[in-house]
């Protein structure tokens, strides 16, 4: 399962990136403007910088709501870098928008999916990632983590190429079950993949194995 961090906070993308074993970066709007990011040569040159220090896959989405718009902003987009992946949200123009860039071999990511009938959608126009927002799911009292069990076995089934890129992750158990049902990447806060790392039986381990290693002189 590849991992992505989803931020467009420099800080924390190099931090994840350091880890080694960071294959993208996922951003939105909302992510773009919580860094007091804004102007269109503004948005340009951060996802330059991110492109420079991340070497895979970096989703970019499109501001705009119209196929027209979101062909004319996903080339702009899409000029900017060879690792620049186009993010369209999951709508009608948005789904012919998506077929339009996988016939001119532009890289696409379908993001706010919330359906099994949106991922089968996104898949047939052809996107290279598909989003399910598992958080956001959860957060309305349903099962995000089944959703991605759901789009796993039907891409299975159909021999869908799309890859199924687990968003809206909360916290280090969505990584575990996304992993166990069959996502092909997470895109993670950084706070979830360092939760990753932390068992209490470790601390305890490694205190005794420091302490011990003092005795070897
Ligand atoms: C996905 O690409 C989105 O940027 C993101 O995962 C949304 O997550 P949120 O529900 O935490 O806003």
């Amino acid at each position: 399962m590849k991992f992505f961090i989803d931020t467009a906070n420099l800080a924390q993308i190099q931090e994840a990136n350091d880890l080694g074993i960071l294959d993208g970066v996922t951003t939105n709007p909302s992510l773009m403007a919580k860094e007091g990011i804004s102007g269109k040569d503004a948005i340009t040159q951060h996802y330059k910088t991110i492109c420079e220090l991340v070497d895979g896959d970096i989703s970019a989405e499109v501001l705009g709501t119209s196929y027209a718009e979101m062909v004319e902003e996903g080339k702009a987009l899409a000029a900017i870098h060879p690792n620049i992946v186009v993010k369209i949200p999951m709508t009608k123009d948005g789904i012919k928008a998506i077929k339009y860039f996988t016939d001119n071999g532009i890289k696409t990511n379908c993001t706010l999916v919330f359906s099994a009938g949106q991922a089968i959608l996104a898949a047939k126009a052809g996107a290279s990632y598909v989003s399910p927002f598992i958080g956001r799911i959860d957060d309305s009292g349903w099962n995000g983590v089944q959703l991605i069990e759901q789009i796993a076995a039907i891409y299975a089934v159909q021999g869908f190429k799309t890859e199924i890129l687990a968003a809206s992750i909360r916290n280090a158990n969505h990584i575990i079950s996304c992993a166990e049902a069959g996502a092909h990447v997470c895109t993670c806060p950084l706070d979830s993949i360092l939760g990753l790392l932390k068992h209490p039986l470790t601390d305890i381990g490694l205190a005794k194995f420091i302490d011990d290693a003092k005795k070897l002189g």
